[in-house]
């Protein structure tokens, strides 16, 4: 096994993964677009141990009360013995930063130590593969931002930006994911307290991006997540940020935006140079590229306006033991 991969570890065991923030591309991806996302340093801890029936948190579950946890033990895990899953997270749930994935990537990472060990690029692949048998639909974005941490392209277009990770296949669709140099930036994301409902809005958004219009916009999006990738190479805030509002507007159109996030952007408009909704939309987070030096003030902005805003930066490791 190579040095990157999750040891083998006998139960019990401890892993952790980090949430993600989408800066272009969200929607997209699902039909094939490019993505630019990052796994960000707010993490999820899951420890697994062996129990006298499957449990969350101390409290008896279900295999089918919790969809995730479920399709996670039905897929990954034979059932013997059966665990008892403990998470504590600092990623707010439903909020679009990608708490579901770093839940599922520390609890696959999770299970693969407890069976001997597993390569990153299977965790990457078991990880999507559990979202999406509970989802129903998605990409592997979120989930390989987990596993991997750090900057990430997805069937990036652009700039042939770094090397590959791996390769990510729902039957017969294939998502390969890049490693994308860090320009050394803070951003700030901003959750609007309003959770989203991943799977309804992917598949409303789906029908507009396989609709009559769909090549043309779908033509949009990966202009600017292209765009987008070649000015964060480039380490060029402004014209980041002009891509990132440029993004948001393409989220507009599709019906993604909800009052309480145009608030947030409204509010953040004094303290950052660009800002878009992150994620899925219809609720959950923003993102905000702050003026270098007016982080604070952006923070406060934000909080003042209602939102559980965090500074987050690149998480250096993805999902690991602990
Ligand atoms: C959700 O975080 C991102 C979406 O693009 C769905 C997905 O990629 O699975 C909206």
């Amino acid at each position: 096994m190579s040095d990157d991969a999750i040891p083998g570890h006998p139960l019990p065991v401890a892993a952790r993964a980090p949430g993600k923030c989408i800066l272009f591309g969200e929607h997209a991806v699902v039909h094939g677009g490019p993505e630019l996302l990052l796994g960000i340093d707010l993490y999820t801890q899951v420890a697994v141990r062996g129990s006298d029936r499957l449990r969350l948190n101390g409290h008896p579950e279900s295999a089918a009360g919790h969809a995730y946890l479920g399709t996670a033990i039905r897929e990954l895990w034979s059932g013997e013995p059966p665990v008892d899953v403990h998470a504590v997270s600092r990623i707010p749930r439903a909020s679009g930063l990608g708490s579901s994935a770093a839940f599922i990537a520390a609890l696959a990472a999770a299970l693969g130590a407890a069976r001997g060990g597993v390569r990153r690029d299977e965790l990457a692949q078991r990880s999507f593969s559990v979202e999406r048998g509970s989802q129903g639909v998605g990409s592997p974005g979120d989930t390989s931002a987990a596993v991997a941490g750090g900057y990430l392209s997805v069937n990036s277009r652009g700039p042939a930006s770094g090397p590959e990770l791996w390769t990510v296949r729902a039957g017969d669709r294939r998502w390969t994911v890049r490693r994308v140099p860090d320009p050394g930036w803070v951003w700030v994301v901003a959750y609007s307290g309003i959770p989203k409902d991943t799977g309804p809005r992917v598949r409303a958004v789906g029908e507009r991006l396989t609709g009559p219009d769909g090549p043309e916009l779908l033509e949009r999006f990966a202009r600017v997540a292209d765009a987008g990738e070649r000015a964060l190479l480039a380490e060029d805030r402004e014209e980041t940020a002009r891509q990132l509002a440029e993004n948001h507007r393409l989220l507009q159109a599709v019906g993604v935006s909800h009052p309480r996030l145009e608030a947030l952007l409204e509010a953040a408009r004094p303290a950052s140079l660009g800002a878009k909704v992150t994620g899925a939309g219809g609720g959950g987070s923003i993102v905000a590229l702050p003026v270098p030096g007016q982080e604070t003030d952006l923070l406060r902005r934000l909080a003042r306006a209602g939102a559980a805003a965090f500074a987050v930066r690149p998480a250096s490791t993805g999902a690991e033991l602990v």
